[in-house]
């Protein structure tokens, strides 16, 4: 396999101007500079498949893919087909298009127990929306977090409970509260200091752990006990755990949930959906309870966005995605786990995750998570063309792609090996990736 890791000239010149243009340098977080190593694509210009090409011409198969947005593969054919023939139509008007009500119908066929959708245009809005709803409904402040799962909304009442929460008012990050997956005791101890405030608890149906002993059911039950609803934030786990998301491979319905990311394969579309008597009170009809300004936005219905969530959908009714997702995500991780017992690393590299959503762990010399050894793994695998910050497939990752990253992985794990003896120092080139979730920026 070609070492690449020669040229990132392109990048590393517009990488200046996009710091003194842009705080941050780019417009997501999770894309930044400090995400990355310093050997690494600064700028992607395009992709196709699972596939992509940074400025300066290098190719790399990627992981994650658009933050877990892309499922589909970069410029799948009958999305962009969709959207083609919506943007030489106009892409917004001074009423509805058609394809709002294709659309909600179209989730709704997918997510059986919800009755009323509203889209908006990031994941962010929709949770924050749910919280609303029920913060309306309940006539209550206060909202519960699963503590476990780490991103819920760019959004104050989220922010406020991570160490980067400047500028979130302190009577906002009040109004967060935290219980735990899988610990129900740490949810009625919620209700019990708390009694008549919880508006809803949110979670992700699952993350890194799966729920025992009727977990999600129960947690269904306490809520309503204590007056609460219950949301799920599917922005990872829809269109991905299964077609009608984590609440239909768990068979839980929750009273409201969120969608995003993999809803239209890119294009920026996300969705509230639930129960109609929650979600109507964003309705214009209803006179028994206040109005909710429930998600009205300028953009939130862009035509050819809704076209390619349309068209998103259907490739997920009529071919096996999900399968597809969870079988190379499972040779990724197999082969992945034969590579570190090949390089004796069990103790140091752990793949963790769902196979269809996986990423990895990297542990320093007292095997403690490391952000140095974390970055070394990533320099080395995109010196042999692999993007990967995470390990999540897509429907497009071929059989040779998980091949070819595998192999990638186990010439980086050569040098690991001698990391672990000589100091990651000696081998990463610049500094190690941070966490965005800090307070403070390093000194240089
Ligand atoms: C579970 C979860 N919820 C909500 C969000 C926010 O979505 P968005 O970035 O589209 O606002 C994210 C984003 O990563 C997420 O992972």
């Amino acid at each position: 396999m070609p070492d690449q890791s020669n040229n990132f000239s392109r990048s590393r010149a517009l990488r200046e101007k996009a710091h003194h243009l842009i705080p941050g340098g780019a417009h997501t977080y999770a894309k930044g500079d400090d995400q990355f190593p310093e050997l690494a694509p600064g700028f992607i210009a395009r992709g196709s498949g699972s596939h992509v090409w940074d400025i300066d011409g290098n190719e790399f198969i990627e992981y994650g893919m658009g933050l877990r947005a892309v499922t589909l593969g970069h410029a799948h054919k009958a999305v962009l087909t969709a959207v083609a023939r919506e943007l030489s139509s106009g892409c917004n008007f001074t009423r509805p298009s058609p394809l709002e009500v294709e659309c909600a119908e179209t989730l709704l066929d997918m997510i059986p127990a919800a009755d009323m959708a509203k889209f908006c245009k990031d994941g962010s809005a929709a949770t924050s929306a749910a919280l609303k709803i029920a913060r309306a409904y309940t006539g209550r402040d206060h909202v519960a977090i699963c503590a476990e799962h780490p991103f819920f909304s760019t959004y104050d009442w989220f922010m406020g409970t991570t160490p980067m929460n400047a500028g979130v008012p302190d009577a906002i990050r009040q109004l967060t509260l935290k219980f735990h997956y899988n610990d129900l005791s740490s949810v009625s101890a919620l209700f019990s200091s708390h009694p008549g405030k919880i508006a809803c608890l949110m979670l992700e149906p699952s993350r890194l752990e799966e729920p025992h002993d009727g977990f999600l059911d129960e947690l269904k039950r306490l809520c309503h006990a204590n007056g609460a609803l219950l949301v799920f934030d599917e922005t990872i786990t829809g269109f991905r755990w299964h077609n009608g998301g984590g609440q239909t491979y768990y068979n839980v319905a929750p009273d409201l949930s969120c969608f995003g990311k993999a809803l239209a394969n890119g294009f920026s579309v996300s969705a509230l959906a639930g129960k109609r008597e929650y979600m109507r009170l964003g309705g214009i009809d209803h006179t028994d309870r206040a109005r909710v300004f429930l998600l009205s936005t300028t953009h939130g219905a862009e035509t050819h966005s809704l076209a390619a969530a349309i068209a998103t959908m259907h490739v997920y009714q009529n071919e096996p995605v999900i399968e597809a997702l969870d079988r190379q995500g499972r040779r990724l991780k197999l082969g992945l786990q034969e590579a570190v017992v090949r390089h004796g690393l069990q103790r140091y590299v752990q793949v963790v995750g769902k196979p269809c959503c996986q990423f990895f762990n990297a542990l320093d010399r007292d095997g403690r998570p490391s952000q140095a050894f974390r970055t070394l793994l990533m320099q080395e695998t995109i010196r042999k063309g692999i993007l990967a910050p995470s390990l999540v497939v897509s429907y497009a990752h071929s059989d040779d792609d998980i091949a070819r990253t595998v192999d990638a992985f186990d010439n980086a794990f050569s040098v690991y090996v001698r990391a672990l003896s000589d100091g990651v120092e000696q081998h990463l080139v610049g500094r190690p990736t941070e966490t965005v979730y800090r307070a403070f920026n390093s000194q240089v």
